[in-house]
């Protein structure tokens, strides 16, 4: 193992988020075609923590994305948040997609998008102005704040996504592949703005992603997914390199390299 990540401690105090032996089957088991997408899966998450999960396509990262964001449930098993049990979306958690076409509201200008969930908890109207404006600020979209979606570029919709779900103030970011989707310039300087608005926020953030320089360069803890199917949490790192990282630092190269084997097959044992 190298000397720039450990295995992150198995069982931790006081996790701000709890996956406790999560199962999902798709499909009907009584007619025996149901497949068993996830398997045990168990992580504890502290908060203030910048998680990033990888694993490979179709192994089921959406899915235990979308079971700790609430919008499925598990076939078996729990998610604790602070200590009790979710069973649906809450105001806790806020979510940003790969598909920011599919996610934003297309009827609404980014102001409004931002706005959207105040409305919603009914904040009154200048309280709500002046909290989308702000975000809306932080991710560097002011002049853009009466557009449309399909008004702005790839970069934009995610930088817009990203103030909607900080708007409501929610303490937990999920992130599925949100920069996936972006050239490899717009991309760099996402992330570099995220880690930022991390630090600024001390959001506790779970990204996933099948990038493993992006998982380097962000995250704080790399916990890799086994294949599918019937995936579970292969093993988790604490990485220890400051931020901002340096991609041709050595350090960073080892470790990139040393996930990279998991995916490549010389660690045969993740393909399980
Ligand atoms: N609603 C569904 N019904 C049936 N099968 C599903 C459903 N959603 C996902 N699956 C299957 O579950 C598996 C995991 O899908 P999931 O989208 O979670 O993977 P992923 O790791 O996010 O993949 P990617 O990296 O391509 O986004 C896949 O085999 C997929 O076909
Ligand atoms: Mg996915």
């Amino acid at each position: 193992m190298s000397s720039t990540a450990v295995l992150a401690q198995e069982y931790t105090e006081n996790p701000l988020i709890s996956v406790q032996h999560v199962f999902k089957w798709y499909g009907a088991v009584r007619k025996k075609n149901a497949v068993e997408v996830l398997s045990d899966i168990n992580l504890d998450i502290q908060q203030g923590d910048f998680l990033v999960l990888i694993g490979k396509s179709g192994c089921g990262k959406s899915t235990l994305l979308s079971i700790l964001a609430g919008l499925i449930r598990p076939s078996r098993g729990s998610i604790l948040v602070g200590g009790s049990r979710i069973r649906k979306a809450g105001k806790d958690r806020g979510i940003i997609f790969q598909d920011a076409d599919e996610a934003l509201f297309s009827w609404l200008t980014v102001w409004q998008n931002v706005e959207y969930g105040l409305k919603v908890q009914k904040v009154d109207k200048e309280r709500r102005a002046e909290i989308a404006l702000k975000y809306i600020n932080l991710v560097g979209l002011s002049s853009h704040k009466d557009k449309y979606p399909d008004e702005l570029s790839g970069g934009m919709k995610q930088r817009l996504q990203i103030a909607r779900a900080l708007a409501t103030d929610p303490g937990i970011l999920i992130m599925d592949e949100p920069f996936g989707a972006l050239d490899a310039q717009t991309r760099r300087i996402l992330q570099n703005e995220l880690i930022e608005i991390w630090k600024q926020t001390k959001k506790t953030i779970i990204f996933v992603t099948h990038d493993i320089a992006e998982a380097v360069l962000l995250g704080e803890k790399i916990s890799i997914m086994s294949m599918s199917p019937k995936a579970t949490i292969y093993k988790t790192y604490d990485v220890a390199l400051s931020y901002p990282r340096d991609e041709r630092d050595d350090r960073f190269l080892n470790l990139k390299d040393e996930l990279q084997g998991y995916f490549d097959g010389s660690k045969a044992d993740l393909a399980g």
